[in-house]
């Protein structure tokens, strides 16, 4: 399955060079052959290679030299050192400086086919994961938002849309289906985007703090409240107020809310002075507000005033074209937070993805491919890296205390890239103790195990 890949074989010995290429002749590639650095360079000047077979030690113009024109002016091509029996060193060298492979002098036709099975295994990888990087960069973004399917497309356009609107915005969407993070895309869209976003929780309150936290308090308003405090209604001036999970708020606050939109005053807890107030009302929730409706747990009236425009947020499994860009977009956000070794993921592993049925939507996925990145084995995320996904919770979790202890330690330690003074930080012991669990549970970091081949 060599295709028509184009090679380029650099050597000024003549009998390695023909060796090599008439092999790829055969073997049915592309091939050119350059007998030193400088005709390589006019070659790489004219036409694009996908394998540079590159050697070190040459007169003139030495492979090192060859190896940084093509990193700056030839990003995809992928080079290969041909290095003496016995000159490991500088073929190290070659590779911290861009190098993908090397291959010894003097080689046996299976030791060509070998490398040439991994390096196009690495290439289709790459390939896949430009491409995917690109559509990540450009059209499949608003804002911090990705999705590339059909209906995250229609949902950035109306964002764009109502940007120049007042209305009232309601949010619909299971949960982790990203419903925060499209208000904050409607807020950093909207002419109110210099104003502040101000989100609060309303599930997260008891009904009294609720109506302090919304309403603000004046001083001596009740026991406690020493001074006068703002409110969020009154922070969010000129921006954007997020009323998240609002099927959460009582119905006696909800027509005081109703009042405040419609009058777009209010006044704070305890006072008597109507404040003037103006501001964008984005509300989400994961409930069914009308069957609420029905159960007499939310008011019709408000429900109305808040429902001006409806945006719904398909869960992502009914969305699975985000997937591929959603998790290259996670691990790489991921990989920059960790410094772990890992470039990509591959088909497999992203088909295994777009088969799960992902309940909690992308703050899910978000989950596994942390999870998946940070225990990796290899330098590609392959369909075994997420197993984890389809096992049943219950045995997933090791019962005795001990193998729990030792996973969480594993977990902490790569996820702080074995740095002892982060890791024993977060798991709040000291490092003189973090040492020596180490030592008992015989833990050895994943750079050491996987000593840099390829999973
Ligand atoms: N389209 C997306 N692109 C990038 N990241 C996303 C997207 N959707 C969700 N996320 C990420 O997934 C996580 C969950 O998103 P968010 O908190 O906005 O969901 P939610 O619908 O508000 O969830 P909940 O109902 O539990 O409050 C966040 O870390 C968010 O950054
Ligand atoms: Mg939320």
């Amino acid at each position: 399955m060599s295709g028509r890949w184009k090679v380029l074989v650099v050597d000024d010995e003549m009998i390695v060079r023909e060796a090599l290429v008439d092999w790829f002749m055969k073997a049915g590639y592309d091939v050119e052959g350059a007998d030193g650095g400088q005709a390589a360079l006019d070659m790489l000047d004219r036409k694009d290679y996908d394998f540079i077979f590159l050697d070190i030690k040459m007169p003139e113009v030495d492979g090192f030299e060859v190896l940084d024109y093509v990193k700056t002016n030839c990003p995809n091509s992928m080079v290969i050192m041909i290095t003496a029996y016995g000159s490991i060193e500088t073929a190290v060298d070659a590779m911290k400086r861009g190098a993908c492979d090397y291959l010894t002098k003097p080689f046996e036709p299976g030791d060509l086919a070998c490398l040439l099975e991994r390096l196009l295994q690495q290439k289709r990888i790459l390939d896949e994961n430009a491409i995917l990087r690109e559509q990540v960069a450009s059209r499949v973004r608003c804002e911090d938002l990705i999705g590339a399917s059909h209906c995250m497309q229609q949902l950035f356009e109306l964002i764009k849309q109502i940007a120049a609107f007042d209305s009232p915005v309601l949010l619909r969407g299971e949960t982790g289906t990203g419903k925060e993070l499209v208000a904050k895309a409607i807020h950093a869209t909207s002419e109110r985007c210099a104003g502040p976003f101000i989100p609060i929780n309303c599930g997260a309150f008891t009904e009294t703090l609720l109506e302090s936290e919304l309403f603000g308090h004046e001083s001596g308003a009740f026991t406690g409240a020493k001074r006068t405090k703002k409110g969020r209604l009154e922070m969010a001036e000129g921006g954007t107020l997020f009323l998240d999970e609002i099927g959460e708020i009582p119905l006696k606050m909800q027509i005081d809310l109703l009042r405040v939109l419609q009058e777009k005053r209010f006044h704070r807890v305890g006072g008597n002075t109507d404040i003037p107030i103006d501001f964008r009302l984005v509300c989400a929730t994961n409930r069914d507000l009308k069957k609420e409706i029905e159960r007499g747990a939310f008011r019709q009236d408000f429900y109305y005033r808040l429902n001006v425009i409806e945006l719904e947020i398909p869960p992502l499994r009914a969305r699975i074209d985000d997937i591929p860009v959603l998790a290259q977009h996670f691990l790489e956000r991921i990989r920059k937070e960790t410094n772990r070794p890992v470039a990509g993921i591959n088909q497999q592993a992203i088909n295994v993805l777009k088969n799960y049925p992902w309940p909690g939507n992308v703050r899910e996925l978000e989950n596994a491919v942390e999870r998946a990145v940070v225990l990796a084995k290899g330098h590609f995320l392959t369909k075994d890296d997420f197993a984890f996904l389809f096992r049943n919770s219950a045995p997933d979790l090791p019962h005795s205390l001990r193998e729990n202890e030792k996973q969480h330690i594993e977990r902490i330690l790569n996820l702080y890239g074995w740095n002892i003074s982060k890791a024993a930080e977060a798991l709040e012991i000291s490092r003189v103790t973090l040492h020596s669990k180490i030592k008992h549970y015989n833990l050895i970091s994943c750079n050491n195990r996987s000593g840099g081949s390829q999973g």
